[in-house]
């Protein structure tokens, strides 16, 4: 597995392995949307891993949909934030943002009053979200962007990336899938435009480009990644040819020096992702979904990608790297505690040492 423990660059980011966490919302941010104290021990436990991706975090009070989950636009946040990330690079480690704009995955009891649900065309996703004052809803009927609406939200993930920098953050990474804004652009059944940003597949791509060239452009290409995982329906999303949005938006951002592609293979799709991202991006892949140690060593030792991510593991294993590299055992999750409020199930999971320690006395 020694592959994993060597370290690499990824644009302007400098690994010391190549064991990324992936980004996972877990519902701890306090009122209006600020990361607290829980969010700095969950961060600062997990420092090992050579890049942490920090849960999806939104670029304005409109890009918000779920339940208690961190953003990106106030001062509050941004301090909330700075905690987190000086936490994280006292203990050695690096750590990026996930940029989340839910876009029509949202409900508006999870939103500031005068918070709009906004998306390319009023299409709703028929799924549900839940909220604390409400329990399991519908999704908002969304308002379809104006053009003007468009560029607005463009200058908010702009001023998001800068807001994230001077948070500390090395990085941001676009999450363009998952049926979240810029995936609803790029699908042909959530985007019914007929003017620049719907239409064929480079029109549909178009608004997640933007918005990536104007974070590139505000802090630097080689700080940021985006992530893409072609085919995945989740949030009530299908597209004629995923294949071929996910190769337009590869094409479409190739000429930027970006630090990253975090490609991610859906098991519900039989679409080989990992080969259209090597065939299509030249930017460094993170490899995504379903690895162990020994499947990520073998992805690395074969040249599939830059580096792994993992997600689930590092829910009950805050030291996934150290127990990779020593071959212990890994803990499982409590899945009934995942999005709840609190530490427990959150920053309570213990390191292997703590574990044996106990198990000696
Ligand atoms: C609790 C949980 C929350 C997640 N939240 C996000 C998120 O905010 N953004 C995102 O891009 N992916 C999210 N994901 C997906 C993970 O980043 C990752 O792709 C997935 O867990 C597969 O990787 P794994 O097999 O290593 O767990 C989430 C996954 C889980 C389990």
């Amino acid at each position: 597995m020694s592959v994993l423990f060597e370290p690499v660059t990824l644009g302007e980011l400098q690994l010391a392995n190549r064991i990324v966490m992936a980004p996972m919302t877990r519902s701890r941010a306090l009122v209006d949307a600020v990361p607290g104290s829980d969010m700095v021990e969950y961060y600062r436990q997990r420092a090992g891993a050579g890049l942490i991706v920090a849960e999806g975090t939104a670029p304005s009070a409109s890009g918000l949909g779920y339940c208690r989950t961190p953003g990106i636009y106030s001062v509050e946040q941004m301090a909330g934030w700075q905690r987190v990330t000086e936490a994280v690079h006292a203990e050695g480690g690096r750590i990026v943002l996930q940029l989340m704009h839910v876009g029509r995955a949202a409900s508006r009891h999870n939103k500031p009053a005068g918070a709009t649900t906004v998306a390319p065309s009023p299409v709703r996703a028929l799924t549900q979200v839940f909220s604390d004052s409400h329990g399991l809803v519908d999704t908002d009927e969304p308002q379809a962007l104006t053009l003007e609406g468009i560029n607005e939200v463009i200058e908010e993930y702009r001023q998001a990336a800068l807001n994230a920098r001077q948070a500390g953050f090395d990085g941001v990474e676009l999450h363009c899938t998952s049926g979240y804004l810029p995936m609803q652009f790029m699908a042909s059944q959530s985007n019914l435009r007929s003017d620049a940003y719907g239409g064929d597949a480079d029109a549909r791509v178009r608004f997640a480009k933007e918005v990536i060239e104007a974070m590139a452009s505000a802090i630097g290409a080689g700080r940021v990644g985006y992530r893409q995982c072609p085919g995945n329906p989740y949030n009530d999303i299908s597209d004629r040819d995923p294949a071929a949005t996910a190769t337009a938006l590869c094409q479409a951002v190739a000429p930027l020096s970006l630090a990253y592609l975090h490609i991610m293979r859906s098991p519900l799709t039989d679409l080989d992702a990992f080969t259209l991202a090597r065939e299509h991006s030249p930017h460094p892949l993170i490899l995504n979904d379903g690895f162990d140690g020994l499947s990520a060593s073998a992805a690395l030792a074969a040249g599939e990608g830059a580096a792994v991510s993992f997600g689930r593991h590092f829910i009950a294993n805050p030291d996934l790297v150290e127990r990779l590299k020593r071959g212990l055992p890994l803990s499982r999750f409590d899945r009934k505690s995942l999005y709840t409020p609190g530490s427990a199930g959150y920053s309570d999971y213990p390191a292997f040492q703590a574990i044996a320690q106990e198990l000696a006395q």
